[in-house]
């Protein structure tokens, strides 16, 4: 266990991010290539990352469901599965994925570098199907114009909700991520008055306050996003980041969300866009729709560097 080294998945939030989601050809030169960029990211980062260590530059990889039998075959994540659409009163989509970079630095510049470099190695045998570059807008605040991350767990708390323990041995320090790309409607999102945007998410929107229990409606984005189970908070590590082409008129949140379970997360989001009960739903919803979603598999870098062919996985 203590040999284990996990991903960044709880590296610090930063102001500027890569989110990559590429399908593979489906044959034994695209399974090669993957492997050898798992074991050579570690180096990858060492070298980009060495020129401005301050920018503190990260990756995460994760793995979609079919992609890991293909590349990595038995054993499997216990809870990997496709991400399940939900169709409540919203709907959330379910969209390709095999693989998911998430790139994280203070400054784009490196993230950009090592994007590139990523796709030089497997740029032959992937296909981007998606990708956005977030940043940080001004005070941590997301299009809307409030304060997004502030509830995330810290430090060891941030290790807990997110990092896989004894409950899957064969994958311990591993994690889950879900990710979801959302436009918002910017338009009809100002036309509303504060308060009202501030009953929608829960807090207030210059303080970043959070509102009184008593005041919060029981559809605040706070409310159904808050979830425990046997009276414990089951806490999520997101890192939110806006994204847009104002050419286009485009505004989102590119939503990621990493877990022990993916569980605790799908159940915000049946919380979000069903309703709990079914119909007290997310009016954040109501300007933001939801246009891809994935579900991916991070195992540990203890895994990536000696990452497993089929084969040698089932023997081993
Ligand atoms: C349009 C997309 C979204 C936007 C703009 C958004 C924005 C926000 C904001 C402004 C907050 C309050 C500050 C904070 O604690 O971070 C928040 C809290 C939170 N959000 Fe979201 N969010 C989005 C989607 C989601 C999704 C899809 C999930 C989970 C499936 C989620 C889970 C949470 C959680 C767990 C909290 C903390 C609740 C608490 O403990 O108070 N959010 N979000």
């Amino acid at each position: 266990m203590t040999s284990i080294v996990t991903q960044p998945v709880t590296a610090r939030l930063t102001h500027a991010a890569i989110f990559l989601v590429v399908m593979l050809q489906p044959d034994a030169r695209s399974g090669d290539a993957v492997r050898a960029l798992c074991g050579d990211m570690a180096s990858l980062l060492r070298a980009i990352g060495f020129r401005k260590p301050d920018r503190r530059l990260s990756c995460v990889m994760g793995f979609g469901s079919d992609a890991w039998d293909r590349l990595f075959g038995q054993p499997r994540p216990a809870s990997l599965h496709p991400f399940q659409e939900i169709k409540g009163v919203h709907h959330a989509v379910s969209t390709p994925g095999d693989m998911l970079f998430h790139i994280r630095a203070t400054h784009m510049d490196l993230c950009f570098e090592l994007a590139t470099q990523i796709l030089c190695r497997i740029g032959e045998v992937a296909t981007v199907v998606d990708e956005v570059h977030g940043f940080k807008y001004f005070d941590e605040r997301d299009l809307l114009g409030f304060v997004d991350g502030t509830e995330n767990p810290v430090d060891q708390g941030a290790i807990d909700a997110t990092i896989i323990g004894d409950e899957d041995p064969a994958f311990t320090g591993g994690s889950y991520v879900i990710v979801q790309k959302y436009l918002h409607d910017m338009t009809a999102w100002n036309a509303l008055p504060v308060e009202r945007q501030e009953t929608i998410i829960g807090r207030r929107k210059l303080s970043d306050i959070e509102l009184d229990d008593t005041a919060k409606a029981p559809y605040a984005h706070n409310v159904l996003t808050s979830i425990e189970e046997n009276g414990e908070a089951l806490e999520i590590v997101r890192d939110n980041m806006p994204f847009g082409e104002v050419g286009k008129g485009e505004f989102g949140t590119y939503f990621i969300g990493y877990a022990r379970s993916p569980a605790r997360i799908e159940r915000m989001l049946t919380n979000m866009f069903v309703g709990q009960p079914p119909g007290n739903y997310d009016r954040l919803l109501d300007f933001s729709k939801a246009v891809t979603g994935s579900l991916f598999f991070v195992p540990s870098a203890t895994f990536l560097e000696n990452a497993p062919t089929p084969a040698t996985a089932a023997s081993g």
